[in-house]
């Protein structure tokens, strides 16, 4: 296919190339929809392997971010950029840059971070644009709290869904990356009183818990197949996959990372298994939600509307068991119907109403 026959299938608006000869910046700028809203999304920058990997990713998180702003009830659509990375990037000078163009863009895209992205880049970024999150203001500086709360939410909705109540100091929950939500998650589930196992790549990650808190350290590989509760895969997508979906020992897989499972037929296997799956596309909305509606509201404590994504998660579960479909599934069946209700007869995205 094409880039425009691409771009024609998957209904994308614009999709930008940015090279910058001085800073050595390459990148795809992609936004999929902004029938609702500005196109909100992050900038993640990785040592993709060939410049067709770098595009479709940026076009796959687009097109994800507009179905989280659906399912979140966000007025905005989504947007992402890739940026390749490579030794001789001045990245500073980059993200300048990287500045500059979003803000020709006069606010049809709003720029998070994403993998890769420190704080440091977004105030770079922020000195060519307004349309970012800039970390020493009010309300943009825990979007990974917000991820790890809206998750805990979102585990409780599987849980309730299950055994009709939250002991969390019955259940055992195996944390996969103990990143910047990973730890977040494990130090509050340890704190109400859960059994956490824990594993990371990073040794020091798994130091920076002990400091604090008790938990069983697990091997990368192991993580899969201990028995547990829940399995909350915090570090990258596409874990769930040929080898791993039938080594998997939880009754739920609710967890941050965006595209977990590696392809749709192994949302289908652990259904078959009896497994629940929390989709990606909802309960890792937490950030998007605190950013967007700071954005969008001007306001900064958005705990109620952080809280809607165990409402929603609930709702799926419930959908799901209705139509004997995967979860996966009925999220992204209801996101597109909300995505064409909105193109076709301008039907604002509603957040679910907050949990009593
Ligand atoms: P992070 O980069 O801070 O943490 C990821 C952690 O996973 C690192 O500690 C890394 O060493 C570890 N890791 C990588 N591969 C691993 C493996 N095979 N086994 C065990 N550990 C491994 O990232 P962050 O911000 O915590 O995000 C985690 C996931 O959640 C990512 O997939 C991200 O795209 C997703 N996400 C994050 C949001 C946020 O607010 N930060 C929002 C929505 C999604």
């Amino acid at each position: 296919m094409t880039i425009l026959e691409h771009m024609i299938t998957e209904e994308f608006e614009e999709i930008l190339c940015v090279n910058d000869r001085r800073s050595g910046l390459r990148a795809f700028l992609a936004i999929h929809d902004t029938c609702a809203g500005p196109a909100f999304g992050g900038v993640r920058i990785w040592s993709y392997r060939s410049e067709q990997d770098a595009f479709r990713d940026a076009m796959r998180l687009a097109r994800a971010m507009t179905y989280k702003c659906a399912l979140a009830g966000i007025r905005g659509g989504g947007g992402k950029i890739v940026i390749l990375d490579h030794e001789d990037l001045d990245r500073e000078a980059a993200y300048r840059h990287l500045g500059r163009v979003i803000e020709n863009l006069g606010g049809r895209y709003y720029a998070g971070p994403d993998v890769g992205t420190t704080d440091d880049d977004l105030r770079a970024l922020s000195r060519g644009t307004q349309y970012c999150v800039q970390p020493d203001r009010p309300g943009h500086d825990d979007l990974a709290g917000a991820t790890a709360r809206g998750v805990i939410h979102g585990m409780e909705a599987c849980l309730r869904h299950l055994d009709d109540e939250v002991d969390w100091s019955t259940q055992h929950v195996a944390i996969q990356g103990l990143g910047e939500v990973g730890i977040r998650i494990a130090k509050t589930l340890i704190d109400r009183g859960a059994r956490v196992s824990a594993t990371d790549i990073d040794e020091d990650r798994l130091d920076r818990l002990a400091e604090t808190h008790v938990f069983e350290r697990v091997e990368p590989d192991r993580i899969y197949s201990i028995p547990c509760d829940v399995f909350a895969p915090c570090a990258m997508g596409g874990v769930i996959h040929d080898v791993t979906a039938s080594r998997l020992n939880a009754r739920i897989v609710a967890g941050s990372a965006n595209n977990v499972l590696a392809k749709d037929e192994h949302g289908w296997a652990i259904h078959q298994r009896g497994i629940i799956y929390a989709p990606d596309v909802v309960i890792n909305a937490g950030a998007l939600i605190q950013g967007a509606t700071v954005h969008l509201e001007g306001t900064t404590d958005n705990e109620l509307r952080v809280a809607t994504i165990g409402k929603e998660v609930g709702a799926i579960l419930l959908e799901a068991d209705r139509e004997g479909a995967p979860t996966h599934l009925v999220a992204l069946e209801e996101a597109r119907r909300r995505v064409d209700r909105q193109r076709e007869h301008g039907e604002p995205f509603f957040p679910a109403s907050p949990e009593s």
